[in-house]
């Protein structure tokens, strides 16, 4: 198995976004998103109290940044564009922002340069903080012109290069991060008292704010498709996050509760996406708090993307809940699934660092199988995958480097998804690893590390490949697979 064993034209590539990498914060012209505000305004919410401020600093290092990938042998990059760098006010009337449109065009225009495709991510969570302020950002339907006369500024500007746009990144990332456990920007979550959460309803916001961004999607595709596909010869979809769910027991109901589980997570964008309407789970089990389409809105919808793209980190037991569902509804308790990461004291793992990231390297091909049987065979790109390790400060720097389970990580899951591809057909047409260098980690700051590339905090951001010499088995392996299969 090497890298002829992909389909001809496979794209290698790594994945990153605006705000946990650029850094500039306040540089060149940029408006302040609602992470921006959000980190400074509630620095216990992050592990470390940090910030993106300067985060890995690439707005100034992208030359030696795209030379590393270069050097890697990569076949694109998958970056995010700051809406507030294009429109530091979130908003068309407000102006363009030329030093913003500038620094994306250096990237592009070096990426192309070193034969790298450049995958274009619209929206990774940084939202203007003037939308936020003005009309409560995804709460309100508002957000839909305003997504889509900032896509259009990017279609215009970019598109003779930009062939790959995704509109959004994980919307339900979004939704229940930001609305249900008020752990990301804004960081709503009435529900849950105590917190330090900033308000909110989760029974009914993670609903509406993903609702409006499935509304905003669909606005912007059809405006690429209306009046730039043609010219700019470009294709456009939307990155959704999935983990795979493995029934708790054989009994029937967990199976039903796996199920429901994928409804709530993927098929709570997917179907919309690919029929129009909400999973017939989540009508019933939210009932009038899951917000309805108009007849219009669900055309529109419905068929919007030319490719999926999937981030696949990881998986979790489902089990049927005999939960009460007294007192406050939320997203959590209408699912009616527990999910766990183990057992019978067994875990689907190990664990990795988060404590989310459970490793299942057979997660990815079963999901790609229920995804192509379910939704008739879309073409896919997995936009992320991949593990990360402790800041662990008090090692050297050598020691730093050995990332071992990385290697482990990538080549079961290179595995599993070579065999999806070639064995049963699934329709992928890429795959980007999280990521090319260490970056910062939401909620956790600095304290974890997803990097290919090791960043130095201590020593001006200096970047080292990781593992040493065995980086170039490990490159050579996200390239061709060749040394270890
Ligand atoms: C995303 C992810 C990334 C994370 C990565 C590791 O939404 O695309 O949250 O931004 O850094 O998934 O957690």
């Amino acid at each position: 198995l090497n890298r002829s064993s992909f389909p001809a034209g496979f794209i290698f590539g790594t994945a990153s976004s605006s705000y946990q990498y650029e850094g500039a914060a306040k540089e060149g012209g940029k408006g302040p998103s609602v992470w921006d505000i959000y980190t400074h305004r509630y620095p216990s919410k992050i592990t470390d109290r940090s910030n993106g401020d300067v985060a890995i600093d690439q707005y100034h290092r992208y030359k030696e940044d795209v030379e590393i990938m270069k050097e890697m042998g990569l076949d694109a990059y998958r970056f995010s564009i700051s809406w507030t760098r294009i429109l530091p006010n979130g908003k068309l009337r407000g102006g363009v922002n030329r030093e913003g449109v500038k620094c994306y065009n250096n990237l592009i225009n070096e990426l192309l340069a070193k034969g790298l495709k450049p995958f274009v991510t619209l929206f990774h969570w940084d939202l203007p903080q003037a939308l936020e302020d003005e009309y409560g950002g995804f709460l309100s339907p508002q957000i839909v012109i305003d997504f889509r006369d900032y896509t259009e500024v990017c279609f215009k500007e970019f598109g003779d290069r930009v062939k790959h746009w995704i509109t959004l990144n994980e919307p339900t990332g979004y939704s229940r991060g930001g609305y249900e456990f008020g752990a990301l920007a804004p960081g709503r979550c009435s529900n849950w008292e105590g917190l330090n959460c900033t308000g909110g309803n989760s029974g009914t916001e993670p609903y509406l704010v993903t609702h409006h961004q499935l509304l905003a999607h669909a606005a912007a595709v059809k405006l690429y498709k209306q009046k730039y596909q043609a010219r700019q010869k470009g294709s456009i979809g939307i990155t959704l996050v999935a983990g795979w769910m493995v029934p708790y027991s054989k009994a029937s109901s967990d199976r039903n509760a796996a199920l429901r589980a994928l409804d709530f997570s993927f098929g709570w964008l997917m179907d919309p996406l690919t029929n129009g309407d909400y999973p017939p789970s989540m009508r019933s089990l939210v009932g009038n708090r899951l917000p309805k389409f108009s007849r219009d809105e669900s055309k529109i919808v419905n068929g919007s993307f030319d490719f999926i793209g999937l981030n696949y980190y990881t998986s979790n037991y489902a089990a049927n809940a005999r939960l009460s569902v007294s007192g406050n509804a939320s997203y959590t308790t209408d699912m009616r699934v527990n999910v766990s990461t183990e057992r019978n004291g067994i875990p689907i793992g190990p664990k990795a660092a988060s404590d989310w990231l459970y490793v299942y390297p057979r997660g990815i091909h079963d999901l790609l199988l229920y995804i192509q049987e379910k939704y008739n065979s879309p073409l896919i790109y997995i936009t992320e995958n991949g593990i990360d390790e402790l800041n662990n400060v008090s090692l050297s720097l050598e020691e730093a480097l050995l990332d071992n389970h990385r290697i482990a990580y990538y080549h079961d899951h290179l595995s599993y998804l070579h065999r999806a591809i070639n064995k049963n057909g699934v329709k992928v047409k890429g795959y980007f690893a999280w990521s090319l260098l260490d970056n910062f980690e939401w909620v956790s700051g600095y304290t974890l590390r997803f990097g290919i590339n090791f960043v130095d905090y201590k020593n001006g951001l200096k970047r080292h490949p990781k593992l040493g010499l065995l980086w170039i088995e490990l490159t050579k392996y996200l390239y061709c697979l060749n040394s270890f299969l």
